[in-house]
């Protein structure tokens, strides 16, 4: 891979973790060669008995998953330990115990092995994912953060340079999917089944706002539009296909708005190209009106494939490993952030042996 920054160091396969919510995460990047393997194990239906994830259960389940799954995605790669480069983890944001996990678990094994290891920031492992495909963008661009914790547009001028251009003011988009899924009786996590239920739905039957689309800013707030379809769904006749024609309205007064604040913040920063990742970043309906609007107006945009759009090991392996190479070093302490404000990263070609990124 040509990595975008002077600075590259040697480096063999990174192995990845992740465990900063309710998925755990493996995966081996190799520099040289690429993804070379990668595993996840979901909670989703130990917490689906709870209506959302449940912190002590999710920092346990981490516990028994994950050393059978780094097993696997070694077996997956081919590899032994003693053929790992060195070892990234998601460091923050996060559930606090669940970060514990992955945390404690891939230092004791760089200690063991001595392998350089690396805190990752969970949302620039979102934000670079679509490195993992053919045809990566390449800074300056403009990125679109949407998970279940994250709204955010970020001005990306060079990786681990970023600067936030807009924020959600209450719900992220992910958590405005889940809470609306809930309204209708729709079961946690309602999101994804909330677009799928929009497929079916007729466009235009129902129709919401497009909020703070109408003053200038960057900035997103979806709790509103939560509150328009609890109204809508109490005054309705609540038939499969009214639930249905509410989940399109949602979807479209979602999709619009990030639509269009993706063109401002383009628009404000010059830059030509876009890259749209999280969680949310799997929304069918999101992926094709981005992809119009784009040919429409003359820019790139980029997104990762499915299973990267949600949580994942890959993207934690990949932000680590070029981190690594780029000479990142920590101490060997087992720390956590579970609030980490990206713009605090250093950026690569900044950063020196000696200078820690967490
Ligand atoms: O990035 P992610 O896996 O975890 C966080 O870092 O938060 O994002 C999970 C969020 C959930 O809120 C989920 O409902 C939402 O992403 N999500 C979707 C879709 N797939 C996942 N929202 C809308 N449409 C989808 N297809
Ligand atoms: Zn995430």
């Amino acid at each position: 891979m040509n990595l975008p920054f002077a600075k590259q160091l040697a480096l063999g396969p990174v192995l990845g973790v992740e465990s900063s919510c309710d998925e755990t995460g493996v995966a081996i990047f190799d520099p040289a060669r690429g993804l070379l393997a990668h595993t996840l194990y979901s909670q989703i239906r130990m917490h689906a008995d709870y209506g959302g994830v449940v912190p002590e259960l999710a920092s346990r389940d981490h516990v028994r998953k994950l050393v059978p799954l780094i097993r696997e995605t070694l077996a997956q790669a081919g590899l032994g330990v003693a053929d790992l480069g060195g070892v990234a983890y998601t460091a923050g944001p996060g559930l606090v115990g669940a970060l514990l996990v992955g945390a404690a678990a891939a230092r004791s094994l760089a200690w063991a092995l001595e392998l350089p290891a690396i805190g990752v920031h969970h949302m620039e492992g979102h934000l670079l994912a679509p490195l993992l495909e053919p045809d990566p963008p390449a800074p300056p661009f403009v990125a679109l953060l949407v998970s279940g914790g994250h709204s955010m547009l970020i001005e990306v001028a060079a990786i681990g340079r970023y600067t936030l251009l807009g924020d959600t003011l209450d719900d992220a988009a992910g958590e405005a999917f889940d809470k609306t899924a809930k309204l209708m009786d729709i079961p946690y996590p309602g999101g994804p089944a909330l677009a799928k239920l929009a497929e079916q739905g007729r466009p235009g039957v129902f129709r919401f706002s497009r909020p703070m689309t109408d003053r200038p800013g960057l900035d997103f707030s979806f709790s509103g539009l939560k509150t328009q379809v609890l109204l809508a769904w109490r005054a309705s006749d609540q038939t499969a296909q009214t639930k249905a024609d509410i989940a399109r309205a949602f979807e479209d007064a979602v999709v619009d708005t990030l639509t269009i604040k993706c063109r401002r913040a383009l628009a404000q920063t010059g830059a030509r190209a876009l890259v749209v990742a999280g969680g949310v970043g799997a929304n069918r309906h999101l992926r094709q009106q981005l992809v119009d609007t784009a040919s429409c107006d003359g820019f790139r945009v980029h997104f990762p494939r499915l299973e990267f759009c949600t949580d994942n090991g890959a993207m934690i392996a990949l932000a680590g490993a070029l981190r690594l190479q780029a000479g990142a070093v920590e101490t060997a302490a087992i720390k956590v952030q579970p609030r980490w404000d990206l713009q605090g990263l250093s950026a690569l070609d900044e950063q020196e042996a000696g200078q820690s990124a967490s």
